[in-house]
């Protein structure tokens, strides 16, 4: 199989600061990635980097054979990569139905502006009532997105994300803030999102990682430690010594 992405020696560092020192990983299509590392370690710059909000110092993001490194994310959601953020970028006064619609509206582009009733347009009604399905919001989808609980409001968030029908999935703590009961219904709701698609996610809980992934990357001091199966990573002395410890 072909490089479906490759992360290829990224350096990133903010006046002086160097955060990303030569990152280099490889995702293929329908993996299941996840990237962890201890706090500041720049995973979420990383995820800034693919997703087209910052540029690389140096160092190349190819998707499927292009180098999209610093094209904006809008034209990176068009070719099918997406990210949700780890900062809520929910309306909140907004329905969950009409806050993904206007997600799916994006994703469309200036097409839909020149409608004037979009709630009209049968098919990408059907789009947003499959997604609210899919996220498990199908009972409160005509509530205000205040109204939802926190872990709702962050399946609301993936809802959102899915809207523009990525096929690179870019997820940066899915379940951060969230009861063991919410996380363990976010992983199922995840698993069932990611079926077809590419997922790469950062998450610090072992529990989401080890379920969630079939590849891991560890990210450490700016660059990747060590790349490899949940298995080779879980029995790595090098990851155990760094980041995992002896629990
Ligand atoms: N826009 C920015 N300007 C300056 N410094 C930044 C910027 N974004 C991140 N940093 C710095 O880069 C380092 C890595 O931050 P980053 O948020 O990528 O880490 P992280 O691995 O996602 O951490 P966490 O696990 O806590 O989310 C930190 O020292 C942070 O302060
Ligand atoms: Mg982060």
């Amino acid at each position: 199989m072909s490089d479906y992405l490759h992360v290829q020696n990224i350096y990133k560092d903010f006046s002086g600061l160097k955060v990303l020192t030569g990152v280099e990983f490889k995702v293929k299509e329908k993996e299941r990635h996840a990237v962890i590392g201890p706090n500041g370690a720049g995973k979420t710059t990383l995820f800034n980097i693919i997703s087209g909000k910052f540029k690389p110092s140096s160092g190349a993001i190819l998707f499927k054979g292009e180098d999209i490194s610093g094209k904006p994310p809008h034209l990176l959601s068009r070719r099918g990569l997406s990210r949700s953020f780890q900062i809520t970028n929910v309306f909140q006064e907004l329905s969950v139905f009409d806050n993904i619609l206007s997600g799916a509206r994006s994703r469309y582009g200036l097409r839909y502006h020149f409608l004037k009733r979009p709630r009209h347009d049968r098919n990408i009604c059907e789009k947003v009532e499959a997604i609210i399905e899919e996220v498990g919001l199908a009972d409160v989808k005509d509530q205000p997105a205040s109204s939802l609980s926190y872990g709702q409001q962050r399946a609301l968030e993936i809802g959102i994300t899915l809207s523009t029908e990525p096929e690179l999935l870019l997820l940066d703590e899915p379940t951060a803030g969230m009861t063991r009961e919410e996380t363990d219904h976010a992983i199922r709701m995840i698993e069932k999102v990611v079926v077809d698609r590419t997922l790469i996610v950062i998450e610090h809980d072992m529990e989401v990682v080890f379920s969630l992934a079939n590849t891991i990357s560890v990210l450490h001091y700016g660059t990747i430690l060590v790349s490899g199966t949940p298995d080779e990573i879980r029995n790595d002395q090098r990851v155990k010594d760094a980041y995992l410890g002896e629990g």
